[in-house]
């Protein structure tokens, strides 16, 4: 039997080194077992003192202490280092799980056809204006030269704000800003009035209740109906192509004189016809024409020395247009499938 002082150097090296192998807590608990419980390693050791001679006895109980010490403090640290590394093991993410997509924010198609239209025209020279959605009678129809009987006042079309006077509507149309803007400015006027207007229609794939426009207005001395083609063809190009044919129908409206609806050659089939112009071979792309002289007459212009022209269409149908789309709801469910594709 070796000196118990070479057995007590040779079980601290052992051990030592079998400490700073542990690696989980099931192994730790053999360590602990084979070295420090009261049957452990330690205490046979500490059991066999009582044996050796009396002159050894202190120097052998100091190193066997020290031992124990030791060994407990090596067997403290590798519990911790232990739980340190299953914390650090539990919030390693999982590299297998798939990513989280992350969605980029879009403009709505909407949005961006406005700020398309508006585009255009600023680089023309046309500023920008707007009115108020609640509006009063007179600007929604009556200085637009709408007789007090047209048929657009009906309940069918208007929503009627409920207040004492009876007088506010829900604007039916962008049309009433041009009023606004010429009862604050004097001539020469180039602006463009885009808005959020409202028409009590039964909701279907061509119809909403509520939809957006932009008017247009220009008024100086001598502007001409040939300015009014040349601006709309240009604006048709810009949005829909260099090789797009513009069309001007005559029609009615209260506020111009003379009228005209604007068609563009159908930009789906090259005015062949088809399902989408129902064979017409056109589209429909606004209405517009030349200030009506008793609108003049409403803002205090004098129809000898100006003139003008005035334009509107709906965002809505543009946008249908030029993306291809074929129900109107789809603007404002906010589905975000049909936003994406924007
Ligand atoms: N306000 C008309 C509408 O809602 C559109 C329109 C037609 C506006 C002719 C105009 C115009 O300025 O000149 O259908």
């Amino acid at each position: 039997m070796p000196p118990m002082i070479d057995e007590i150097l040779k079980l601290k090296e052992e051990a030592t080194v079998a400490a700073g192998r542990l690696n989980s807590a099931d192994e730790a608990e053999t360590f602990r077992l084979k070295y420090l419980s009261r049957k452990g390693l330690v205490a046979q050791l500490f059991e066999r003192l009582k044996d050796v001679p009396k002159e050894e006895k202190p120097q052998l109980g100091k190193s066997l202490n020290e031992l124990r010490k030791s060994l407990e403090t090596e067997f403290e640290s590798a519990k911790s280092r232990i739980e340190g590394q299953s914390k650090v093991r539990e919030e390693v993410p999982d590299l297998s799980l798939p990513g989280r997509k992350r969605y980029v924010g879009k403009m709505h198609p909407l949005t961006q056809t406005a700020a398309e239209i508006k585009r255009i025209f600023t680089g023309i020279g046309f500023g920008i204006a707007d009115g108020p959605e609640i509006e009063d009678d007179y600007h929604n129809f009556e200085a637009l030269n709408f007789p007090p009987d047209h048929p657009a006042r009906d309940m069918q079309d208007t929503f009627f704000v409920s207040d004492d006077s009876g007088k506010f509507v829900l604007r039916t149309h962008t049309s009433g800003v041009q009023i606004r803007v010429m009862e604050n400015n004097k001539p020469p006027i180039r602006v463009i009035m885009p808005g959020r207007c409202y028409r009590n229609e039964a909701i279907s794939a061509r119809a909403y209740c509520m939809f957006h426009q932009v008017e247009g207005l220009y008024v100086d001395k001598n502007v001409s109906l040939a300015e009014l083609k040349g601006t709309i063809s240009y604006f048709a190009k810009e949005l829909f192509g260099s090789e797009v044919k513009t069309r001007f129908r005559p029609s009615f409206f209260p506020f111009t004189e003379p009228s005209a609806e604007v068609d563009i050659g159908c930009i789906f089939c090259g005015g062949k016809g088809c399902r989408l112009c129902k064979y017409a071979g056109w589209l429909e792309i606004m209405g517009c024409g030349m200030v009506d002289p008793n609108v003049f007459k409403f803002v205090r212009y004098d129809p000898a020395e100006v003139s003008g022209f005035a334009f509107g269409m709906g965002i809505e149908r543009i946008a249908m247009l030029k993306y291809s789309i074929d129900d109107i709801r789809l603007f404002f469910e906010n589905d975000i499938r049909f936003l994406n594709q924007f």
